[in-house]
């Protein structure tokens, strides 16, 4: 699976990402001068350096080499480990803030990475971040495209490493991981992208179909979301989507350790 290798696309194509991650970060309003945080997922380093200049110690951790690579040269008031969120347990020490924004639906061990972060976390210390559950004209449009027959040959060698979570059972991971206080709420959101190229470019930075198949599966996902969408006459784009927030933490009496 080669997406999010290219560290430079991301950086340009991920307006979205920013834009929810800033919302959630405003929204919980936190004093973050002088924490200690850790930024799991932490891609570009992008919100990673908001954090940073809000007065955190930042330390992302990201399992593309090429991402961490990219955030290290731009951002240097962060630290930076390629490292993926199923081996936090690595990490020494503890933190005030644990933050994963955009990232825990690619996760594969879910539960391993949950339950590190919550050790990772101090007994006082706030988990939070966002997901996206399943986007239905999205992900129903990339589905209908691989049925077409220039894509049924890779079609057998395709595994989507996105996992859709709904709220619910988002927040039974996070219990299960050993949080507590859990807060998640979903709420629906729209995104509209100027032209038709820059809401392919935006795709493309994520939509695990574009590493896998040829490059005309950008062209033909835009035509069938264009369709399902009732916007084929349109040169913007409007893209509805839901988002799960989460805010989670260990009990107060109870000491998150290992
Ligand atoms: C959509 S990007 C989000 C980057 C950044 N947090 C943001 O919001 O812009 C998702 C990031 O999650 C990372 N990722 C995916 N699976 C991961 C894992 N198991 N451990 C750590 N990072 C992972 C990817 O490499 C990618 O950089």
């Amino acid at each position: 699976m080669t997406i999010f290798r290219d560290a430079c696309h991301y950086n340009n194509n991920s307006s979205v990402q920013t834009t929810e991650a800033d919302y959630l970060i405003k929204r919980l309003n936190l004093d973050l001068k002088y924490k200690k945080l850790l930024d799991v997922g932490c891609g570009d380093g992008k919100i990673s350096a908001a954090m940073s200049a809000q007065g955190a110690a930042v330390y992302g951790i990201d399992v593309s080499e090429e991402m961490i690579a990219f955030a290290r040269q731009h951002f240097p008031e962060c630290r930076f480990q390629h490292l993926a969120a199923e081996r936090l347990a690595e990490i020494r020490g503890r933190f005030d803030v644990i933050t994963s924004f955009n990232c825990l639906h690619w996760v594969k061990g879910i539960d391993t990475a949950l339950a590190a972060a919550r050790n990772r976390l101090k007994t006082d210390g706030i988990f939070f971040g966002l997901i996206y559950p399943r986007c239905h004209d999205l992900w129903d449009a990339a589905t209908w495209v691989e049925t077409l027959p220039a894509y049924q040959t890779g079609s057998a060698t395709f595994s989507n490493p996105y996992h859709f979570y709904t709220r619910d059972i988002f927040e039974e991971r996070l219990i299960q991981a050993g949080f507590a206080q859990t807060m998640l709420w979903q709420e629906s959101k729209q995104a509209t992208f100027a032209s038709r190229e820059q809401f392919k470019n935006y795709i493309a930075g994520w939509l695990p179909h574009c590493a896998h198949y040829q490059a005309s599966f950008i062209d033909d996902w835009l035509a069938r979301y264009m369709v399902l969408t009732d916007q084929t006459e349109s040169e913007t784009i409007t893209m509805a989507y839901d988002i799960i927030y989460f805010t989670a933490s260990c009990t107060a009496t109870d000491v998150c350790s290992e």
